[in-house]
């Protein structure tokens, strides 16, 4: 295997703290392991304007653009309130998935069994959970144009966004759901509002074509939005795969990923195309918590989310299914153990720091 070109972006807030816990792994997976991998790091969101005045330099996203995979810890915080809208720290994020054409985003939300009890919904009911979510990512309401306020000229003023799709956009995000079907319990559930948008009546066709040409031995079902959102908190298990557009992919994967204790335990993959030539994706993992800038420089930050995206990356990037099961077992047996982040602690286990979360899964790893 070549050398394996990892891109990190630790951004803001916990971001960075979350990352020194992967850093770990990179580097005991090169001594031990022989993963050569070589890493690169650069700046992006509030860091980076601080540094460059953008949200991420022409020269970062070059270096994003050539890596196998980035690492993407967190952008934000209300230290960049006032910045102009252009270069507020989540347009660098946003940059990235539009120029690395990352549509398909993978969230998957697994309740760890020892998790179950601090769920704000009843053990019973998230007890077990694997549900995915396939985002898409690079179209609808965050990118389609117009997107503007206007001056009316009479006092008032009009905010625009645009909430666009076109065929291959929804067929190429839906196959990719397929797929996974295939490799999970095989069922996909589409969501939309094809009740009040016109955009919705598209996806449902689209999706509902796909499935029939390609796809007919997975199972297909459709919801409205609103109701999935509901039926995610009433009896999250029903869901296999579900797949939705950017706007509603980005308020489910955040109730989705509150059934599993907290945010902080959520990891997400974000994929391109296979390259003709190559077969290679280009790849961003981040983590779905954001910058926490309440907790940031504490050492108080739960890093699981964040090295079960570098778990996402070992799997998707470099097919390295086994080191990336390996992973995954470690995290679940430190939380057996009854170890915690202050976010995840529930009476009668030891409340940890992030390094100390990151250490204890690493010993996880290497014995396992
Ligand atoms: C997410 C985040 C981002 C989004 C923000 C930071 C732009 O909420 O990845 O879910 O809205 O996509
Ligand atoms: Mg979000």
């Amino acid at each position: 295997m070549a050398t394996r070109k990892l891109f990190l972006l630790p951004g803001d807030g916990i971001g960075p703290e979350a990352m020194a816990e992967v850093r770990k792994f990179i580097g005991f997976m090169n001594a031990e392991q022989g993963a050569d991998f070589h890493s690169d790091e650069g700046l992006v969101g509030g860091s980076a304007y601080d540094a460059y005045g953008a949200a991420i330099s022409d020269a970062d996203m070059d270096k994003a653009m050539a890596a196998d995979a980035v690492l993407f810890g967190a952008v934000g915080g209300p230290k960049w309130d006032a910045v102009p809208y252009d270069m507020r720290p989540e347009a660098g994020l946003l940059r990235l998935r539009k120029e690395m054409e990352l549509f398909a985003n993978l969230r998957p939300a697994i309740c760890y069994p020892a998790l179950a009890a601090s769920s704000s919904l009843k053990p019973e009911v998230v007890e077990g959970l694997d549900i995915l979510i396939v985002r898409e990512l690079t179209g609808g309401v965050y990118f389609g144009q117009p997107k503007e306020i206007i001056d009316l000229g009479n006092g008032q003023k009009r905010g625009i966004d645009t909430q666009v799709y076109d065929t291959y956009e929804i067929e190429r995000i839906s196959a990719v759901a397929f797929e996974l079907a295939r490799t999970r319990r095989g069922e996909v559930c589409s969501m939309e509002k094809r009740n009040v948008m016109k955009s919705g009546v598209l996806w449902n066709e689209v999706v509902t074509a796909t499935h029939k040409a390609r796809f007919p031995d997975v199972k297909l079902s459709h919801m409205l939005a609103d109701a999935g959102g509901m039926q995610l908190v009433r009896w999250p298990k029903q869901f296999d795969v579900i797949v939705t557009d950017n706007l509603f992919g980005d308020m489910l994967s955040d109730v989705a990923a509150m059934l599993t204790g907290s945010l902080g335990m959520l990891p997400s993959a974000s994929l391109g195309a296979p390259d003709p030539m190559t077969g290679k994706r280009k790849a961003l993992y981040e983590p779905v918590h954001g910058s926490a800038p309440d907790i940031a420089g504490q050492g108080i930050a739960n890093p699981i989310a964040m090295i079960a995206s570098f778990a996402m990356c070992l799997r998707y990037s470099f097919a390295m299914i086994e080191d990336a099961e390996r992973l995954d077992r470690a995290i679940a047996t430190v939380l057996d153990a009854g170890l915690r982040t202050s976010d995840i602690w529930s009476e009668g286990c030891d409340r940890i720091t992030t390094a100390d979360m990151g250490d204890a899964i690493l010993k996880a790893y290497s014995a396992g």
